[in-house]
């Protein structure tokens, strides 16, 4: 076996860079409409990018609905506009926002702090309290504020001290004092109008999440498939935030996949699924290859909860900037079917035949980003090694979700290896996504197919031409076996189910 030594760099935001180049020179993600200049918070999946994406949300589609508790669904994404009423979201999905007079630009009020150095946050709460000092209510929540675990921003949450503290902070953008305007609460929802007529009547939204569509139309699934309790629905698809401020990539952005999945539950039972749901979901990104110790939960303080929810955890993945969430899970209870049977008038209530009980079940919801994760499986597999005083640069994608499953490459351009090794490629073709290239040293070829992840290279040499064999190398290892050309889609198929 080859002498690998890893190179992994830990600058956090080298790395992030290398990721976003990387992904856009082989063709994983480009920025949207890059051409007029790019549209912030708006990515486009490249050839490899959209078959990894793919990969993912099959993954996840195997492992929710290849159950028989759960059924699948997609719904639309534009939806009557009462359900995000009865939701709470045009109401409640909003994030305060502040501008700086001087350069126009906006912030997050919640994560203006990420934008500020220690020293410069520690200097204005000092300043902050000599200002305040007299003033007895003042000094009152601000000793409260800072004796809470996130002491700069609880001083923001509170609408006097917020203001105060704001006067004397530099704007992040243009460095300049005294420039914030006041809080303003922000309505993340995208509106557009349905039909020809654009007055208030026809406003509707773009989904913020695609949960909803599964919680109205959990009579129908139930009642088609004959569903009993406990079971759930699962649903892939798009939702659209205006969010204030993207960044990281594809951390946040204002157009992504989300992939989830509601399980609905006796009242009685929703902790053992919230329990049950937890584990599931941090072993599939665990089985699917994402490194253990850069995976935990985040279980939410109670008095931290959002007002619908019982219990709530975050999966969190570290990447370069810290750790982030990657899935929530959260005990919904009664409250998404209560409220829409409360707007649409129409009863979501449950019979069970065991009890001759009708209730409304409690939900557990698991909800994952799939452009996340997609985000957290790129940078989580990705290697710098040094192998025989050579660098490589390669993705150590679980072969599940690897773009391209094997690469055939024929040793030289002649005697006759071509043509085998198209013979091998149409072939392989019929089940699988396999490329061909016989551009360059054999070496090179390899290396181009680390960096995009491919687990398997079948090369076709002398040998071949007198027993039929080929030689497999295998990403990771580098470590290369010689199988016969009829059982090459055996082997690898064994390693790809
Ligand atoms: N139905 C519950 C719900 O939508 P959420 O925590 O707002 O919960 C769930 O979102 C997941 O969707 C997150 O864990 C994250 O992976 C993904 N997500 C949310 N906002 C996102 C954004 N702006 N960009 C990319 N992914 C996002």
């Amino acid at each position: 076996m080859e002498q690998i030594i890893e190179k992994k760099s830990n600058n956090r935001a080298e790395v992030l860079d290398k990721i976003v180049s990387l992904a856009k020179r082989r063709g994983f993600v480009f920025q949207s409409s890059e051409i007029y200049g790019g549209l912030n918070g708006c990515w486009d999946y490249g050839p490899l990018g959209v078959e990894l994406l793919r990969n993912i949300k099959e993954e996840w589609w195997k492992a929710m609905t290849y159950r028989e508790d759960v059924e699948g669904l997609d719904a639309s994404i534009l939806m009557h506009p009462r359900v995000w009423e009865a939701s709470g979201h045009v109401e409640n999905f909003t994030d305060p926002m502040i501008d700086c007079k001087q350069c126009k630009a906006r912030f997050r009020l919640d994560t203006l702090a990420e934008t500020l150095n220690e020293k410069k946050k520690s200097k204005a709460v000092e300043e902050l309290k000599t200002e305040i000092i007299n003033d007895n209510s003042l000094i009152d929540k601000f000793n409260a504020a800072v004796n809470s675990e996130d002491s700069f921003n609880s001083l923001l949450e509170d609408p006097d001290l917020s203001k105060k503290l704001l006067s004397l902070l530099n704007c992040p953008q243009c460095g300049n004092k005294n420039t914030f305007t006041a809080a303003r609460q922000f309505n993340l929802m995208f509106k557009t109008f349905i039909g020809p007529v654009e007055d208030s009547g026809a406003v509707v939204y773009l989904r913020p999440e695609t949960a909803q569509g599964i919680f109205v139309n959990f009579l129908n699934v139930q009642s088609s498939s004959r569903q009993k309790l406990p079971f759930g629905i699962a649903q892939i698809g798009k939702a659209f935030r205006n969010e204030i401020n993207t960044k990281n990539f594809l951390f946040r952005t204002r157009e992504f996949e989300q992939m989830e999945m509601q399980f609905f539950v006796k009242p009685s039972d929703d902790k053992k699924w919230y329990d049950y749901w937890k584990e599931e979901r941090i072993q599939w990104f665990k089985n699917l290859g994402m490194t253990e110790n850069k995976l935990r939960f985040h279980d939410h303080l109670k008095e931290k909860l959002a007002h619908y929810a019982k219990e709530a955890a975050d999966i969190e993945y570290e990447f370069p900037f810290g750790w982030g969430e990657i899935e929530g899970i959260h005990n919904r209870t009664n409250f998404d079917l209560s409220r829409h049977e409360e707007y649409s008038g129409k009863s979501l209530k449950y019979f069970d035949e065991e009890s001759k009980e009708k209730f409304i079940p409690y939900i557990i919801e698991t909800s994952a980003g799939a452009s996340r994760s997609f985000m957290a499986f790129l940078i989580d597999s990705y290697y710098e090694e040094e192998v025989k005083g050579e660098m490589r640069s390669v993705l150590k994608l679980h072969p599940k979700l690897a773009p391209i499953k094997a690469a055939l490459l024929p040793l030289v351009n002649k005697d006759g290896m071509p043509e085998i090794t198209r013979k091998i490629e149409a072939d392989l073709r019929k089940s699988l996504k396999v490329f061909y290239d016989d551009k360059g040293a054999v070496g090179r070829r390899y290396r181009r197919q680390d960096e995009a992840g491919t687990p398997f290279c079948i090369t076709v040499d002398t040998q071949t031409l007198s027993d039929q064999t080929v030689t497999i190398r295998e990403r990771d290892s580098m470590e290369q076996v010689r199988v016969s050309s009829d059982k090459i889609l055996d082997y690898l198929l064994k390693k790809l189910i």
